[in-house]
């Protein structure tokens, strides 16, 4: 094993440091993707990457790439990423902490004046969270060809504008061809975000891979009318078959427990306006399982949902799948990578699946790649409330440190 280790109270201090960039009132970070929060920290992560002595370029997307030259150059780079915006209350931690870890492994080789045998890369992917552009994990998924570019590029928000546009006006519309480049393996650290490694007292998550998930975007139409005048047999009130819809979705995860998920998390009303009768509400619905199979059946009993809460009522609904993710399994050898680093520094560690998606998900398409988590207080993420401890923080880095580290001199060995 490497005798490196991580200088864990910069790198927790450099997570603060980020915090202030888009901070929330409450503890929190709003810094949706192609915002001004968002250029602030990227420019501040280009500055940060190239004082650790890493070459930085700027793909079509706007995902940001450091590398580290490594004694063969011909090689493809050893990539650890993940991203740096966030849901319009998230934390501190989601995203952020891979991408900053990355960083301090550039920091602490460079101290050490280690030179690696592949090149070293950090990626920060744009787009991860998909909510102010759906869908999530888009730039990593460009990358690995699951969207074409200019699909993202015409993406809008939900005042009309347009990703490419915001891309270019945030100055990251870079000109390298987003997937120019084979990667030689991938790792991801994150925290879990979801309760089991702190329930069981664990300090690292091996994380064998990522269940599936499917989106929906759903309109009904009624009709708007006076709230006090309109008899209710004469009405047809969009939100009515919106509340049932969202009710049986709720059942749908429930008839597939404990590991089914379901979530309807966007709302808009029209005119939203407390007298007028809603016509017509457009919302989201998430649904998520660890296999396949299920979760198809999960959709099935969700369309089946929809067709029953519109039926007496005779409003129009459609619903558009607008987004799918089929389950992950990471790579076996970066997986023994993280395990055993994990076990030779002395970490309790545990297997586990992600609830959440990752860009890892994208990017295990194209290479082999592998994840580590690290516990999160209560599970909570997604919030203003997220929090971790500054001694996850430099177990899950050093684990990573160690697992990369391992991987490099296998190269060597093969060299
Ligand atoms: C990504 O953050 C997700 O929704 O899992
Ligand atoms: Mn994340
Ligand atoms: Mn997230």
């Amino acid at each position: 094993m490497t005798e490196l280790r991580v200088n864990g109270e910069r790198l927790w201090a450099t997570i603060m440091e980020t915090a202030k960039m888009g901070a929330t009132a409450r503890g929190g970070i709003c810094r949706l993707t192609l915002t001004d929060a968002d250029r602030q920290v990227r420019d501040w992560f280009v500055r940060e990457c190239q004082a650790a002595g890493s070459n930085v370029t700027v793909d079509e997307m706007g995902s940001i790439f450091a590398r580290r030259p490594g004694r063969d150059n011909s090689r493809p780079p050893i990539t650890i990423g993940s991203h740096l915006d966030t849901q319009p209350t998230g934390g501190k931690f989601d995203g952020v902490y891979g991408v900053l870890s990355g960083l301090e492994i550039l920091r602490t080789l460079d101290d050490a004046d280690y030179t690696t045998n592949a090149p070293l890369e950090v990626v920060s992917w744009t787009n991860e969270e998909g909510s102010r552009f759906t869908p999530p994990m888009l730039a990593s998924g460009v990358f690995a060809g699951a969207f074409e570019r200019d699909f993202a590029y015409a993406l809008e928000d939900c005042d009309g504008r347009k990703f490419g546009e915001e891309l270019r006006h945030i100055g990251y519309r870079g000109r390298v061809k987003c997937g120019d480049h084979k990667l030689g393996a991938y790792f991801e650290l994150h925290i879990e975000q979801g309760p089991v490694l702190e329930a069981e007292n664990q300090a690292i998550g091996v994380v064998t891979g990522v269940q599936s998930q499917s989106w929906y975007e759903i309109t009904v139409t009624g009709r708007e009318s006076h709230a006090g005048s309109t008899p209710m047999p004469l009405r047809q009130d969009a939100m009515v078959v919106c509340a049932r819809i969202v009710e049986a979705t709720h059942e749908v995860a429930l008839n597939h427990a404990p590991l089914a998920v379901s979530t309807v998390g966007l709302v808009e009303v029209r005119p939203n306006s407390r007298n007028v009768i809603p016509g017509s509400v457009f919302f989201t619905v998430d649904l998520r399982h660890p296999e396949d199979a299920v979760l198809r059946r999960m959709e099935e009993e969700f369309r089946a949902a929809v067709d029953w809460a519109a039926g007496d009522m005779g409003l129009k609904v459609t619903v558009v799948n607008n987004w799918s993710s089929p389950s992950v399994k990471f790579d076996e050898a970066c997986l023994g990578a993280v395990r055993t680093a994990a076990g030779d520094l002395g970490y309790r560690h545990r297997d586990i699946v992600s609830g959440a998606g990752h860009d890892a998900v994208c990017i295990s398409w194209v290479a082999p790649a592998a994840m580590i988590f690290i516990p999160c207080e209560h599970g909570i993420s997604h919030s203003e409330e997220e929090k971790t401890e500054p001694e996850h923080i430099t177990a899950g880095a050093n684990v990573l440190l160690v697992a990369v580290m391992a991987h490099d001199n296998t190269l060597r060995d093969r060299a």
